[in-house]
């Protein structure tokens, strides 16, 4: 059994006249949520946008906040991420270092380990993202080194399916048959766990479980909830997700508000 929560988009430095309070105030809430928890979680992960502009300020803010929980914090970059400030201030890499930011990490929780493949799908000065070839060819080599039957996922920032809102299907992840031509080399794969849609939604790609996290800063409305105020709900709490997968490698996913 391995259990973590997943939460995205906490996009400190988002200011609506507040000099980014509001962002702050909510990211923070999330955290301490997690943190306040009678029980034990194996890992926290984060799907991006996790600062809004991509400053320094933004970066110090966030080492600050995911380093003081008592969980093991797993992350990637969205598209509102600054490659250079953000592995500078969050993995301690160099800031002139432009490259994508990929990282394979082996977790080991107290009822067994999970390997995560967190993947750069985010492309230098745009909102839509794309897995390049040498991240695919990355992530090829770590999927095929992990041969032990235990969960093992790819998580990315941008969903690579439509979602059926019009804010993010024009900026998903595009170029997705790469992707699934590696994936099917790897049928061991548990899950594929994004976020970029600050909507909790869940469905397949590649004959894999594919579930986005809702977002903390906002939620995005569908069309057919009104999109009248615009297509972000900023008066809805936060909410976050909580995965389990048991022994036979089965994923179940629980969303929670976050009052
Ligand atoms: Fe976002
Ligand atoms: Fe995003």
């Amino acid at each position: 059994m391995f259990t973590f929560a997943h939460i995205s988009d906490i996009h400190l430095g988002y200011d609506r006249g507040d000099g980014g309070a509001r962002a702050a105030e909510r990211a923070a809430r999330v955290l301490r949520t997690l943190d306040g928890l009678p029980g034990e979680l194996d890992a926290v992960l984060l799907t991006g946008d996790i600062a809004d502009h991509g400053t320094d300020a933004e970066y110090a803010e966030a080492a600050a906040l995911l380093g003081a929980s008592r969980h093991r914090l797993l992350h990637c970059p969205g598209n509102h991420d600054a490659r250079g400030p953000y592995r500078a201030a969050l993995l301690g890499g160099d800031p002139q270092d432009g490259s994508p930011v990929n990282r394979a990490v082996r977790v080991r929780g107290a009822e067994g380990s999970a390997t995560f493949a967190l993947c750069d799908s985010s492309i230098p000065g745009r909102g839509d993202g794309r897995l390049d070839d040498a991240t695919l060819a990355w992530l090829d080599g770590v999927l095929a080194q992990v041969t032990r039957a235990e969960p093992l996922f790819v998580c990315f920032h941008h969903p690579p399916v439509p979602l059926y809102g019009q804010y993010v299907d024009p900026v998903r992840q595009f170029g997705e048959e790469r992707l699934a031509a590696v994936l099917d080399r790897h049928p061991h794969v548990t899950a594929l766990l994004c976020g970029h849609s600050h909507t909790p939604a869940v469905t397949g790609f590649a004959g894999l479980p594919l579930v986005a996290a809702p977002g903390v800063v906002s939620t995005l409305r569908m069309p057919w909830e009104g999109e009248a105020d615009g297509p972000m709900d900023h008066a809805l709490p936060p909410m976050l997700a909580f995965h389990v997968v048991d022994d036979a490698g089965r994923l179940t996913t629980h969303f929670r508000v976050v009052p």
